[in-house]
């Protein structure tokens, strides 16, 4: 199939990269034109195992970037793949995807085959029926006759998005009619997972409880890890007892520093905030997203009860992406714990081995290492905020510190002498 993707993005460039891979031919749409130029000249514009060796296999052949939306109209899908940003409230912002929705009705004015719009991005549920089908509708001046539409919410992880994508689960896809259907099912028939069909709401829906769950089991795993610290009872060891229990499963039960990314934390306050909208009082999400913001505190809590105060001491931060095998920072725990670090007058010395140049944009002023040793020379504490399989072996490097205080906020640590945030 022809198949454009708007949005080259985290998730949109690994989509059209496992599209193209399927067979299909796909053209990525992107309004940011160095990404474009750096798509079709074949290299990845962010880190994801995988993407560089499908963008080298593709380009050129059977994927294409551009900055305008003309392929659309010779395409038969179109998949919106933009960002969908909350603000505090979890409002979310709709701004790209209700302007994708009218780059595309535009571009298909005048033309009569049949075109399905695919919404992959995570959006509220009812939004693509009473926001993004009537925008595409009126700009397209066409009609149901000739357009489908599908919410198919994406469940791939930063880290292995690649592998998710082509061996995911399920698949899910909420379809206008039995047209879109049978297109979307046709495209995937090479994917060997179950396609789930559901309306377009409930997919929509699908998505942020999803993701709220996990969240919930994140929390859950991490309050419990703060009882059982108390107690001097190692939650891993707990969690492997009860993960071991077939209706739980030990999948998001590993306790720490708290979950980030740019998924997770929007996609829970999304939905806290359309319960709030329609009335509920959603207590336990609420609580969810309370342990999770509360947990990076640990950090700096268990270094002051160590060091005292904090000023002037420097300590070495090793992890920023929000988690291994990614240069994502979006909501990683690193942020607000460098945050704190940084009220208190501490020095802090960062490393990470490829979200360095990502987190500069946010801490310009802090000292980057490019090296564990480096950052651990001289240092008055560490604490480990990511759990990149490089970090498991250190050991003889902490001999290099002022004082050995190591502080885990990922349990990834083979040696002794550690300490973690929650065990
Ligand atoms: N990142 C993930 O792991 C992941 C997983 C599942 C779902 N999602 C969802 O996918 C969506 C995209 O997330 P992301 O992480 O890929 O975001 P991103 O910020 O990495 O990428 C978005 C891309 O869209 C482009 N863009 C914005 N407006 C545009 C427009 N009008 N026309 C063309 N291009 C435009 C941006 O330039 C950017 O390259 C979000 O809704 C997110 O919740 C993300």
């Amino acid at each position: 199939m022809d198949i454009s993707v708007i949005g080259g993005g985290y998730m949109g460039l690994v989509t059209s990269v496992g599209l193209a891979e399927l067979g299909n031919t796909v053209t990525v749409i992107d309004l940011n034109e160095s990404k474009v130029a750096m798509i079709n000249s074949a290299q990845a514009p962010f880190f994801e195992p995988g993407l560089h060796e499908l963008l080298q296999k593709h380009v050129g052949s059977s994927l294409f970037a551009s900055t305008t939306f003309e392929d659309v109209a010779d395409s038969e899908i179109s998949f919106i793949c933009v960002d969908t940003p909350a603000d505090e409230t979890g409002h979310v912002n709709l701004t790209k995807v209700k302007s994708s929705a009218c780059s595309i009705g535009l571009a298909l004015q005048g033309l009569e085959t049949f075109h399905t719009v695919v919404i992959k991005s995570t959006v509220p549920p009812g939004t693509t029926e009473s926001v993004i089908i009537p925008l595409i509708l009126g700009k397209s001046k066409r009609n149901f006759s000739t357009l489908g539409f599908s919410a198919n919410p994406e469940f791939l992880r930063e880290g292995q998005a690649v592998a998710d994508f082509m061996h995911p689960d399920r698949i899910v896809i909420g379809v206008s009619d039995g047209r879109a259907e049978e297109i979307l099912t046709r495209m995937y028939c090479k994917i060997d997972a179950p396609i789930l069909t559901t309306s377009i709401k409930s997919a929509e829906m699908a998505k942020h409880v999803s993701n709220a769950f996990l969240a919930t089991k994140i929390s859950f795993a991490n309050e419990v890890g703060n009882i059982c610290k108390n107690l001097e009872i190692d939650v891993y060891d707990v969690m492997r007892c009860v993960g071991s229990d077939h209706r739980i499963s030990p999948n998001f039960l590993s306790a720490g520093v708290g979950f980030g990314g740019s998924c997770l934390p929007k996609d829970l306050k999304a939905l806290i905030h359309l319960a709030e909208a329609l009335g509920e009082e959603p207590f336990l999400l609420h609580a969810v997203k309370k342990v999770n913001e509360k947990q990076p505190e640990r950090i700096y809590r268990l270094l002051e009860r160590k060091l005292g105060k904090l000023k002037n001491k420097r300590i070495a931060v090793l992890g920023l992406a929000f988690k291994p095998n990614t240069d994502d920072i979006r909501g990683s725990p690193a942020i607000p714990v460098i945050q704190s670090l940084d009220a208190k007058g501490a020095t802090v010395i960062a490393y990470d081995p490829l979200a360095v140049e990502n987190m500069r944009g946010v801490f310009p002023r802090i000292k980057y290492a490019k090296h564990p040793l480096e950052a651990l020379t001289g240092a008055d504490a560490c604490v480990l905020l990511t759990e990149w399989p490089e970090f498991e072996c250190l050991d003889s490097e902490f001999d290099a510190m002022q004082t050995r205080i190591v502080i885990e906020g990922r349990k990834i640590l083979l040696c002794k002498n550690k300490e973690g945030v929650c065990w």
